[in-house]
């Protein structure tokens, strides 16, 4: 059973998740940390980035993981989750980006590229917190409708309505890639804390139907009830389908 937190808004929930990871970072010092992209966990970044740079946390054996990549878009693309997550992330909390991966989403190699990430993360000995937002249809990661629960990092093709909804981060629909590679929802469950974050009306139905819609492989969210610890920070708008 998730434990849901309505908070006034993506500030005040960017506060909480981040104090949880300073609070974490102190007792692990080598935390390995899930990054999530897209809009909503930037408030957390901030945030964190704040408190890093107020309390001198020492983050420099701080190790993490992306959730999810673009498949073959060129190296250096300013929307590549590598590009992301190194401007929003890695640069603004000063992380060792030599600790920072992401899934491998060139075409070369990329057959493997799924079983090597499963094999990073296992190394780093698992996730301990893992960030999430949720797609409008649901999806985590880029785990659409119809991911098993017991997928691990794999390239997919993104849903239409994926594409649309992150087409603003492109010159036009056609733009974003057809493909991605994502850790699959049985990679997810493996991270010792979900913190599920959510703002906004657009998300009420994923939410509601993640934190209280029947568990089932054609909502990918649903998957966060199989979890035995998992916090979803949402605001009013967020929560009103619960
Ligand atoms: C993207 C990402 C997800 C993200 C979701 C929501 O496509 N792959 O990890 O959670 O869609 O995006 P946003 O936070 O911008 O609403």
């Amino acid at each position: 059973m998730a434990e849901v937190v309505v908070v006034e808004d993506q500030d005040a929930a960017g506060e909480l998740a981040a104090d949880s990871i300073v609070a974490l970072i102190r007792s692990v010092p080598d935390a390995v940390l899930g990054l999530a992209t897209g809009s909503t966990p930037l408030a957390l970044y901030r945030a964190l980035a704040t408190k890093i740079a107020s309390t001198g946390l020492d983050v420099s054996r701080v190790r993490g993981f992306a959730l999810d990549e673009y498949v073959g878009l060129p190296a250096g693309h300013p929307e590549s989750y590598r590009s992301v997550i190194t401007r929003e992330v890695v640069e603004p909390l000063g992380l060792d980006p030599e600790r920072i991966h992401v899934p491998n989403g060139s075409l070369e190699g990329i057959e493997h590229a799924g079983a090597d990430y499963e094999k990073a993360i296992a190394a780093a000995g698992g996730v301990d917190v893992q960030i999430l937002g949720i797609g409008t249809d649901g999806h985590l990661g880029f785990n659409e409708p119809g991911s098993s629960f017991a997928s691990l990092t794999r390239v997919k093709t993104l849903t239409e309505q994926t594409r649309n909804d992150n087409a603003r981060f492109f010159d036009s629909a056609d733009d974003v890639p057809v493909h991605c590679i994502t850790q699959g929802l049985g990679t997810i469950l493996r991270a010792r804390h979900l913190i599920l974050l959510a703002f906004g009306e657009g998300k009420a139905e994923a939410v509601a139907g993640a934190v209280e819609g029947p568990v089932s492989t054609s909502n990918p969210g649903s998957a966060i009830q199989l979890h035995p610890h998992t916090t979803v920070l949402v605001d009013a708008a967020a929560a009103s389908g619960l």
